[in-house]
């Protein structure tokens, strides 16, 4: 596995890959990987010739007073990892080459970024789809790679790529789980022995409103107010709980189709996301 930080020495390898007609495929990460970007890594392998993961704390999708400092960061252990899974590049580029002191143009996404996460943090997805961009462009992938997790990133890099005609295919990965149920996330690792213990309330709360949905119940307001109710008294706030259309994350008064139901809340004062997609006739 080659480790590469320079900017300039990753676009010129892609682009050798791309002379040999060689297939890339790229797993954006933060690092502090668990078996959920394994997950992606695993697939990456299937789909490519060349398997390149970033890891990258990218500092313009966090707002201020966020946890940017204390991300969790375990390089060592990431690089063991991703050797072990055949994993060709390990591109790591600096913050200060990805934003310059002179850097000044982001990609703001539209409306699909201001609801959900996007009300809670207002400049997440800029940083977001900026970074994505400029990874895209560093590493010419034919495919990249993102978790079901951050449903709503997947929407708006989904957005972004056909907005601006990226060549690009977008592959998305089901969410990995712990044995009870709670989703693997670096940022579980912030979360005390009884918090993580509460956190259960989450998948346990989402598995609720899919045996209701399973029974008959067809009223989103229903849902969500099932949801709520699991979690009140068990997390200290619930940012939101979301019925919506799987691709749009448009809310839904009747539950059909292709369905998310996604939720932020805290727990121990941290920020804990998940969803489930089903599909409901
Ligand atoms: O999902 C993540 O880890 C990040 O948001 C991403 C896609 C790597 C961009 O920084």
């Amino acid at each position: 596995m080659r480790v590469i930080r320079s900017l300039v020495r990753m676009q010129k390898l892609a682009a050798a890959f791309k002379r040999e007609k060689k297939r890339i495929v790229l797993v954006p990460t933060m690092g502090a990987l668990h078996e959920g970007h394994l997950a992606l890594v695993r697939r990456a392998r299937k789909l490519g010739d060349i398997v390149v993961v970033s890891i990258f704390v990218n500092p313009s999708q966090f707002a201020v007073g966020e946890d940017l400092e204390r991300y969790p960061r375990n390089p060592a252990t990431d690089k063991r990892l991703l050797k072990r899974e055949g994993v060709d590049i390990l591109f790591t580029p600096e913050a200060d080459a990805i934003y310059p002191d002179d850097f000044d143009t982001y990609v703001v996404p539209g409306e699909i970024a201001t609801r959900l996460e996007g009300a809670f943090r207002p400049t997440h997805f800029r940083g977001v789809a900026t970074v994505v961009l400029k990874l895209f462009n560093l590493v010419q992938p034919d495919i990249a790679i993102f978790g079901c997790k951050d449903l709503q990133q997947t929407v708006v890099i989904r957005r972004m790529v056909a907005d601006l005609n990226l060549p690009i295919r977008i592959v998305e990965i089901p969410t990995t789980r712990d044995r009870d149920g709670l989703a693997l996330s670096s940022r579980n690792s912030y979360l005390s022995k009884q918090g993580r213990k509460r956190a259960r309330a989450i998948p346990a709360a989402l598995l609720a409103a899919q045996e209701k949905i399973a029974s008959g119940e067809r009223s989103a307001t229903k849902i969500r107010s099932l949801i709520k109710r699991r979690l009140l008294g068990v997390v200290a706030e619930v940012d939101y709980v979301s019925v919506a259309e799987r691709h749009t994350l448009t809310e839904l008064k009747e539950i059909s189709g292709e369905v998310a139901i996604s939720l932020a809340c805290r727990i121990d004062g941290v920020r804990l996301i998940d969803n489930i997609i089903l599909k409901v006739n």
